[in-house]
């Protein structure tokens, strides 16, 4: 039932915040074409609490994008005004992320904000996906736990019984990436109790992978090159698409994004797996260009006790 919907963040919500400001500002075509949509971050240099800069209420929107903000005011939401709500906005962002948690807009800050990542939000319901609780981890509370994977709300995840998925690729997919992605499959089919199959693309299955540009329909439009890389819909809805305006590459190239290593970390959402704090596992949220990542055993300890394995 709650699987349904896009992970955390309800349609009607994400429908105003992210077509809020684009309504209003239509943006012109950047002239650089490695401009990315979060480049407007490094024009906030600086910035705390008390500013006034033009950009604070596109660092409003990016914020309430990933789960950080959400002002019960409207108004607030689309001024420029530095205000508390967004300052401890940014210091529960710099705690996710492990930087000094100043609420100031900092080097650190501009460079970990601008890094492209996945769409799928930090927080959702004001669970703080990237904060380990209490209860998630072992009841042996005297062992320093390291383990910082999460669920999305409620938990949701495949039944017990269906361990075999199938998947296959829309004939939007260019043929380049499917064996990167089938190889993203093998490595969570070698790592878990999961097994999967390919089947034809006019076939039924419960994973379906796509490439779609902008606004396609399911309330969370992509937005370029750079900023927001793919994302993925929790169980057991099966949705995971990739962001077909990147410049995607097979292995590790310098300013492009490797096929595999993001379908790693969106079959990880496919899964029950929301974001992880831990740097190098594949649930972080971001990534750099030319980054390689594989299963990290966080990942995997992530889905063994979604699914008490
Ligand atoms: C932020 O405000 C301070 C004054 O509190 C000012 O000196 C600084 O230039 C402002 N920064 C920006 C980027 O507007
Ligand atoms: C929202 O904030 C504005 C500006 O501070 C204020 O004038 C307005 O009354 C507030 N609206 C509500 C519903 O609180
Ligand atoms: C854009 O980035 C690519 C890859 O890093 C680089 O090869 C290219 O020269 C850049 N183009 C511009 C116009 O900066
Ligand atoms: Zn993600
Ligand atoms: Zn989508």
């Amino acid at each position: 039932m709650a699987s349904k919907f896009f992970h955390p963040i309800s349609f009607k919500f994400l429908i105003f915040i992210l077509l809020a400001p684009i309504g209003h500002a239509k943006r012109s075509i950047p002239s650089d074409i490695n401009s990315s949509s979060f480049d407007f971050i490094k024009k906030l240099k600086g910035c705390h609490k008390g500013n006034n800069t033009n950009e604070i209420h596109e660092l409003k929107t990016y914020l309430e994008r990933f789960g950080y903000l959400k002002y019960q005011n409207k108004t607030h939401a689309t001024d420029d005004d530095f205000d508390d709500i967004l300052e401890s906005a940014i210091k529960t962002y710099q705690k996710n992320y492990h930087i000094k948690p100043s609420g100031i807009v900092d080097d650190e800050t501009i460079s970990q904000m601008t890094t492209p990542r996945c769409g799928v939000p930090d927080i959702v319901n004001g669970i703080n996906y990237m904060q380990p609780s209490g209860d998630k981890h072992s009841s042996s509370s005297n062992i320093h736990i390291v383990s910082h994977y999460s669920f999305f709300p409620g938990n949701p995840k495949w039944p017990s019984t269906k361990t075999y998925l199938t998947y296959r690729f829309l004939s939007n997919v260019p043929t380049y990436a499917i064996p990167p992605a089938v190889s993203a499959f093998q490595k969570w089919d070698a790592a878990t109790h999961f097994s999967f199959g390919q089947v034809q693309t006019n076939q039924i299955s419960d994973l379906v992978i796509a490439f779609h540009s902008r606004d396609h329909g399911d309330g969370a439009p992509f937005d370029g090159r750079g900023g927001i890389l793919a994302h993925a819909f929790s169980p057991t809805n099966g949705r995971f698409h990739y962001d077909a305006d990147e410049r995607w590459a097979v292995g590790s190239v310098p300013g492009s994004f490797d096929l595999e290593t993001i379908a790693i970390h969106e079959i990880g959402h496919l899964l029950g797996l929301g974001h992880s704090s831990v740097p190098q596992a594949s649930m972080y949220p971001s990534i750099g260009p030319g980054e390689i990542k594989n299963l990290h055993p966080d990942d995997i300890e992530g889905i063994r006790v979604l699914y008490n394995r």
